[in-house]
């Protein structure tokens, strides 16, 4: 079913497309993961309170507040803040004492591989399952070895991994489990909330996330000793004024990003009811064009419809994912590749493993059919439909839109050609 729009912007034919001359549709650009922003003047008085207080950094009254707030919305014991969830990953990695070898997705944000091989600890990359886009159990039981120590498993999109399957391979193989929920901060899996399992989860409150403390992140245990030593290592490992007891760094979060936070939990309900809104309206939109598939929500359980993905099966529209990304583009519609081209066609993992590819053909089919596209706050219902309405044009007139651009090319190359003719 696709939206009546009439107006600017609205592209019922290829010709009016900007990949062939057509104006944009939009003056500015739309981008994935445009912040969401709570109330300016309660992030202001907070801001302005720790002015006063003198209290910038260094587990300060708004941090203490934000910790117990996010650990009381998750359910879970401890919240430990910081600075953002790549370090919150380096730090539970150490704690949890991974060495050797660890099970990872390649379908993630190139983070969650670096935290291992920023530590030396080699990321051994395993398959997902097409339909989850989430760690695939059955593969993983094989990329086990003797230098094997723990899985991380990435919460993608915010829908959980296979959590029982997971604790139950790690349990026989007596491997530690730390999940990378940087998606899924308002997740729940069977009831329970994300940041209850594994040894430990790690959100991100990066900008670009559905809920953002300007940069931040967060690791989320109810191990009480875990919890302690990550406290300290985020900590410089200080235990006292002058005693240091580990190894450690500097993972604090400030206060601004714990006043951001603490503003952003207030408008949470807010922000997803906005982001699920947009999510079923891409979903009607776009629901009758065959080959294009979105990634689905199940909305039994506590989704943050951050994301918005869909899946292009070239095969049966005729136009690539590639392809299209570019035709938004034109359009100002800032579309991602999320995530392209997987971390193992990265550096250094690339020179490292340049085989791993043949062990990952979901995960190599996967990356060249994602595509995410704008939604939160920023993005409206007229903007959405103005979206949706180029994506069906593209992909209707797939075809007729690759022999013009084509020709167009065909043209410009041949253009001197033809000037010297004249
Ligand atoms: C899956 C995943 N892991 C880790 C990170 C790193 O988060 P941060 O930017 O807070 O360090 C991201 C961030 O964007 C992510 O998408």
């Amino acid at each position: 079913m696709s939206t009546n729009l009439n107006g600017k912007g609205i592209k019922n034919s290829i010709a009016e497309l900007a990949i062939l001359g057509g104006s944009p549709a939009f003056d500015k650009t739309l981008h994935v993961g445009r912040p969401n922003i709570g109330n300016r003047q309660r992030f202001l008085e907070r801001v302005n309170d720790m002015l006063d207080r003198r209290w910038l950094t260094n587990n300060g009254p708004y941090v203490q507040e934000f910790e117990r707030s996010v650990a009381d919305l998750v359910g879970a014991k401890h919240c430990i803040a910081m600075c953002n969830a790549t370090v919150a990953l380096e730090i539970a990695i150490r704690s949890l004492g991974f060495t050797g070898e660890v099970i990872v997705p390649s379908m993630t944000f190139v983070a969650t591989a670096h935290a291992l091989q920023w530590q030396e600890i080699t990321p051994v990359f395993c398959d997902i399952d097409p339909v989850t886009h989430n760690l695939d159990p059955r593969r993983i039981e094989q990329m086990i070895t003797p230098r094997t120590t723990g899985i991380i498993g990435v919460h993608l999109w915010g829908r959980p991994c296979d959590l029982e399957a997971i604790a139950e391979i790690a349990q026989r193989h007596n491997l530690k489990v730390l999940y990378d929920a940087a998606h899924a901060f308002g997740c729940s899996y069977r009831g329970r909330m994300i940041g209850n399992f594994g040894d430990a989860e790690v959100f991100s409150f990066h900008a670009t996330k559905f809920f953002n403390t300007l940069e931040g992140g967060a690791v989320v245990t109810n191990n009480d000793e875990l919890a302690t030593k990550i406290r300290l290592m985020k900590n410089f490992g200080f235990v006292d004024y002058d005693e240091v007891i580990y190894i450690g760094m500097n993972g604090k979060m400030n206060e601004v990003s714990a006043a951001m936070g603490l503003t952003s939990l207030e408008s949470l309900e807010e922000i997803v009811a906005i982001n699920r809104r947009n999510y079923r309206q891409y979903q009607q939109e776009l629901a009758d064009i065959p080959g294009l598939k979105l990634v689905t929500y199940d909305e039994s359980e506590q989704c943050n419809y951050q994301y918005i993905v869909m899946e292009i099966d070239e095969d049966v529209t005729g136009v690539s994912r590639d392809l299209l990304n570019k035709v938004l583009h034109a359009e100002n519609v800032i579309a991602r590749r999320y995530f392209y081209p997987g971390c193992h066609r990265m550096e250094p993992y690339r020179s490292y493993f340049p085989h791993a590819g043949l062990l990952l053909p979901e995960t190599e089919a996967l990356v060249g059919r994602v595509m995410s596209v704008p939604t939160g706050t920023a993005v409206g219902s007229d903007e959405i439909g103005k979206i949706c309405q180029i994506i069906r044009t593209t992909v209707t007139h797939g075809v007729e839109l690759q022999q013009q651009l084509l020709s167009q090319k065909f043209a410009l190359s041949n253009a001197p050609v033809m000037a010297a003719k004249l």
